[in-house]
Order: structure tokens, then C-alpha cells, then sequence
């Protein structure tokens, strides 16, 4: 893999979307077995955190403890950037101390500033515009239990937001056919679609928006939603709550799905809001397999970006 940062899933080709995926199966096993593996032993990895998080902090810890290396959690209130000292000044000090950065903010392109100064990988945990490393997990969760990724039908319905953009560009890399479904003004962002139906054609696959959540999730292999509120949305609370009304994963439309779909969501969920309790604690959901598959995953990217 020939790149220095991980900011966003077309960062990635699909050969190096595959390689990730051949190591992630190797470091998957080596943890079932108990094998000692330590590719990144005396590596250092920052955590830069924002925001709040469960998976992608606790995973990321643990994968770097678990590859030899170790990693310093570092919440952004505490450090100097948030009194002002500059992204730059930030970054030649990130370089000179650690290998590697993963970080988790509002802002996409203060992202994009720190990786063009810094000169470790960075590695982006999520900002208000994409989610890599979720929708690296979850086509990964997909082709594990599917056997594929091409032409495999999705229907996402929710939010048209970071975790949403992010899908339809690792959807659009594999020929996947995904159809959105969001309430009006909650569609995901026009550049990223606009590039995503492009690269989808070339790879013999369809991205498009269907108002209808019923219509969007007929025949669907997966069902995919998060939630109506992001972070960073808190106090649009009661107008979200009243507009998402009708785009909820629940029985009914997972009796429109094909008779084998599953169901997915990045979590944290709330249950009765996007998905009701009955379907995400049912048979057909995957999202604690997902969620477990963001280690393996991410070991796989930390150790190709870092050793
Ligand atoms: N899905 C996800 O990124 O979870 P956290 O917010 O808990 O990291
Ligand atoms: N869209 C959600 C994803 C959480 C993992 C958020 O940004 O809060």
C-alpha cells in the first residue's frame, strides 16, 4: 500500500482496500490462536480525540498494544491546539515524538492541514465528513459473510452524514449497489455522491437517493442505518427527531428486504430512533460482528501505514 494517510475511503484503490483485507484475515487468526506478533513494537501512536468514542478509541488502544507498539491517548482539550498554538506547529511536534496519529474531530480539512505538515501517517477516526475506518470494517464484515462485495445491494437509511458519505465511496470502489434513503435536506454531501455515482458506473455499480425508505430497502441484502443525531448536532435534537420520523429500520421494512438481509449500524445506536430494539437485537443483525471487526481491520491499517 503506497500511501502515507488514511483521511477518507477513496484515499484508498481497491487493491489496496483487498491487501488490507488479506492482512486483517492473517491478524484475525493470529489473535484466535493467542499468537504473540509484534510488528510494531517500540512504535508510539497518538490518539487525538475531540469527540466522544467508544470502538474507535478502545479498538485502536488495543491494536497497538496487541501489534508491540503502544499509544498515548491525547484529548484535544488538553492540548495546546485548543489555546491556539498552530496546526503546523502542532504537526513538526506529533513527527518528532510519534509514528503514527490517529485523530477524531468536527472539521475535515483541519485534517487534511495536519497530514500535508505532518510527516507520520494520519490516520482519520472520524470528522464531520467521513469515517474510514467504520466503512473499512463494514465492507469487510460484508464480504465475510457474503462471500463478496460487487453488486452486492445495500440500503442505507438515516442520515445523510459522515458515516453515509464514507460508504458510498468504498461502495462505489467494489460495484456495489447502494441506494440512500433520507429525508428531505438530510441527503449526504453532493461532491462526494457526485464522485461516488461516477466511480460506481466505471466498477459496474449504482449509488443513488430514493426518498421512500420502504421502496429504497426493497430486495436489500443489507440493511444499513445510524443515527439521526450526530455528534457535534446535539442541539438540533427536536427538529431531527420529528423529521427522521418514518426512517427507522424496523420490522416492516426489513419484511421488504431480500429473506436473508442483514442489518447493520456503526453505533452506538438508539434503539426506537433509527432502528427499533426488536431488529437490532434480532437474528438478522451483524453489528456486534461489525463492531469487533473494526480491531482486526484497523490492526491491518496501523501496521501497513506504520511499519
Ligand atoms: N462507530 C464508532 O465509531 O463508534 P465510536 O464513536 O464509539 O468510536
Ligand atoms: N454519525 C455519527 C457516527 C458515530 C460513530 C456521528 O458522527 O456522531
Amino acid at each position: 500500500m503506497n500511501i502515507k494517510d488514511l483521511l477518507r475511503v477513496s484515499d484508498l484503490s481497491r487493491s489496496d482496500i483487498e491487501e488490507i483485507f488479506e492482512l486483517t484475515d492473517t491478524l484475525k487468526k493470529k489473535r484466535e490462536r493467542g499468537e504473540v506478533y509484534a510488528p510494531l513494537a517500540g512504535k508510539t501512536l497518538g490518539l487525538i480525540f475531540s469527540k466522544a468514542s467508544t470502538r474507535t478509541r478502545i479498538s485502536f488502544e488495543a491494536g497497538m498494544l496487541q501489534l508491540g507498539g503502544h499509544s498515548i491517548y491525547l484529548d484535544q482539550h488538553n492540548l495546546q491546539m485548543s489555546r491556539g498554538e498552530s496546526i503546523k506547529d502542532s504537526a513538526r511536534i506529533f513527527s518528532a515524538y510519534l509514528d503514527g496519529v490517529v485523530i477524531r474531530t468536527f472539521s475535515h480539512v483541519e485534517v487534511e492541514e495536519l497530514a500535508m505538515t505532518a510527516m507520520i501517517p494520519i490516520i482519520n477516526g472520524l470528522t464531520d465528513t467521513h469515517h474510514p475506518c467504520q466503512i473499512l470494517a463494514d465492507l469487510y464484515t460484508i464480504k465475510s459473510r457474503l462471500g463478496r462485495l460487487e453488486g452486492v445491494k445495500i440500503a442505507y437509511i438515516g442520515d445523510g452524514n459522515n458515516v453515509v458519505n464514507s460508504l458510498m465511496e468504498g461502495a462505489a470502489i467494489f460495484g456495489m449497489e447502494l441506494t440512500i434513503s433520507t429525508p428531505k435536506g438530510y441527503e449526504p454531501d453532493a461532491d462526494i455522491l457526485k464522485m461516488s455515482e461516477e466511480v460506481a458506473a466505471e466498477a459496474g455499480g449504482k449509488i443513488s437517493l430514493c426518498r421512500d425508505p420502504m421502496e429504497a430497502a426493497r430486495k436489500a441484502d443489507i440493511l444499513y442505518t445510524d443515527v439521526w443525531i450526530s455528534m457535534g448536532q446535539e442541539k438540533e435534537r427536536a427538529k431531527r427527531e420529528k423529521d427522521f420520523k418514518g426512517y427507522q429500520i424496523n420490522n416492516k421494512i426489513l419484511k421488504q428486504a431480500s429473506k436473508d438481509a442483514l442489518v447493520m449500524h456503526c453505533l452506538p445506536a438508539h434503539r426506537g430512533e433509527e432502528i427499533t430494539a426488536e431488529v437490532i437485537d434480532g437474528d438478522r443483525s451483524i453489528v456486534f460482528e461489525e463492531a469487533e471487526n473494526r480491531l482486526h481491520v484497523q490492526k491491518a491499517v496501523l501496521q501497513l501505514l506504520l511499519s
